[in-house]
């Protein structure tokens, strides 16, 4: 079926979400990574519309905020008072100067689980069938609280929506309701919208009745019924919110899986949709993968590691670790127990080992970092090697500085490096030692306390102790056996 440009698409998002109980309006909470309205222009902007509306009205600063930073482009109609969901279409459509001529989509903007797939099916159908109005629709296993779909006993045909409050007994039967989707003539809308009257139990204009006008008026009236009734949900709190998390985050790893992903435990493994993947990664249980991530061919990751807005290089191995704004080169590994901050590079073959923080640091292929440090403000060239429990010391209190290390060099364990300070090219540095001057290359620098022993010591100021026995006892013993 071929899809049908959109005059517009109107997204519905003016309501509060009482239920939600949050400070945040509703449509702004996130499920995998992108807000619940920014799920919904995502998958109406694929139907290409010339116009993408959203009504807004609790809370709009906050979503007109949010839209501006997301959805560059999208215009918004005020809806001061929520007096129903007519009432918003009307906004829309005055924002737009009237009804226009073609097809106007109506979305609300609580289902981040509808597809631009069944977008364009409901479009495809409104056109195919020279509809007036096209309702999306679905059989859901309970139907409380939803619009019901009335349809003629005789020919099928769709007569009218009611409400669940103002639905009779027999009407509530029905499973199959109304998911808030609609195709529209856009000019025949903008008609019946000025027909729809309050007259109902929650005194508001239901755009639902604008179907018995139109049908009433002689026009035709269609439904498109959804495959997947999960994916019309609407988020009406936080139970459903993680409902739809899961949902989407299955869909997502599916969707990986099916590339050539292996996600060894898909219930404990969570990702954005802006994450991508190439074939043969590996994600191993408790991975958090966030934004703009992305996994190169062959690498690994996990268990229990959040990377967010990291790259990770062909064949790298990343465990335990928490990274941001990193880039992790083709073959390197990562922790366990590492933390790369914003700014971290690591070559080609390098290595950032166990209880390692790194921060806008450079650090060369082949080059390790392996134990217990911290680089932060640096440069380190290539097959370097950095000692155990060494500190790149880059704040002085006010301001931050920078290291650098040239390539091939063998730093001692438990190194200051007092920034602003340069080690050359193939350099070495003692255990122990605080660098504050620049190390010529090729050199060794020393800088520590000589090392002096006070013989007897024990034997005069501990005597009769412990260590004073084993020390006596380590004087009589032949050489070779102490
Ligand atoms: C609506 C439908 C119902 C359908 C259900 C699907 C009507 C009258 N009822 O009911 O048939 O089964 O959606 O989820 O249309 N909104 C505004 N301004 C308003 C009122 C609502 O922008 O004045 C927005 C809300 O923010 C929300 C959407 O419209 O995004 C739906 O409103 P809501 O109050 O949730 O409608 P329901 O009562 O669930
Ligand atoms: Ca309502």
């Amino acid at each position: 079926m071929s899809a049908i440009r959109p005059a517009a698409v109107v997204v519905l998002a003016a309501g509060e979400g009482t239920r939600m109980k949050s400070a945040t309006p509703k449509v702004l909470h996130e499920i995998c990574g992108r807000s619940l309205v920014g799920h919904v222009l995502a998958a109406a902007g694929e139907l290409e519309p010339e116009n993408l509306v959203v009504v807004v009205g609790h809370a709009r600063e906050q979503v007109t905020g949010h839209l501006g930073a997301v959805a560059p482009g999208v215009r918004t109609a005020v809806q001061d008072r929520q007096k129903g969901t007519g009432h918003a279409v009307r906004m829309a459509l005055e924002e737009l100067g009237g009804g226009p001529d073609g097809t106007v989509v109506v979305v609300c903007g609580d289902t981040p689980l509808l597809t631009a797939g069944t977008l364009k099916q409901l479009t495809a159908t409104h056109a195919a069938d020279g509809n007036a109005v096209t309702v999306l629709t679905a059989e859901v296993p309970d139907a409380t609280g939803y619009g019901r779909i009335i349809r003629d006993e005789a020919t099928g045909a769709v007569t009218a929506i009611v409400e669940h409050k103002d639905a009779t007994e027999t009407q509530r039967v029905i499973r199959e309701i109304n998911s808030g989707v609609f195709a529209f003539d856009g000019r025949l809308l903008a008609q019946a919208l000025g027909k729809v009257r309050t007259n109902n139990s929650q005194g508001e204009e239901y755009l639902t009745d604008v179907l018995g006008i139109l049908r009433e008026a002689g026009h035709r009236v269609g439904a498109s019924v959804a495959a997947d009734h999960r994916e019309i949900a609407g988020i009406n709190n936080r139970v459903q919110l993680a409902e739809a998390r899961r949902i989407l985050n299955d869909r997502l790893l599916n969707e990986a899986m099916l590339a050539g992903v292996t996600v060894v435990d898909p219930a404990t493994t969570w990702v954005d949709v802006t994450v991508t993947f190439e074939q043969d990664v590996i994600v191993h249980p408790g991975t958090q993968l966030q934004g703009a991530t992305r996994l190169a061919e062959g690498c690994e990751v996990g268990p229990n590691s959040r990377l967010k807005d990291t790259r990770v290089g062909a064949g790298a191995r990343v465990d335990s670790t928490v990274a941001e704004g990193a880039t992790v080169g083709a073959e390197a590994t990562v922790g366990p127990f590492a933390y790369l901050r914003p700014g971290t590079r690591l070559g080609r073959k390098g290595k950032i080992g166990t209880y390692v923080e790194t921060k806008n640091a450079s650090i060369g292929e082949g080059t390790k970092v392996p134990h217990l440090s911290y680089v932060g403000d640096a440069t380190i060239g290539e097959y370097s090697n950095i000692g155990a429990a060494s500190v790149f010391v880059n704040y002085d209190g006010q301001e931050k500085h920078h290291t650098t290390v040239g390539s091939h060099c063998r730093t001692g364990s438990d190194n200051m490096f007092v920034a602003p300070v340069t080690i050359g090219d193939g350099a070495y540095t003692a255990a122990g030692s605080v660098i504050t001057k620049d190390v010529p290359p090729g050199s060794l620098a020393v800088a520590r306390g000589q090392q002096r022993n006070i013989e007897g010591w024990v034997a005069r100021k501990r005597p009769g102790s412990a260590a004073a026995k084993a020390a006596e006892a380590a004087s009589r013993k032949p050489d070779g056996e102490g």
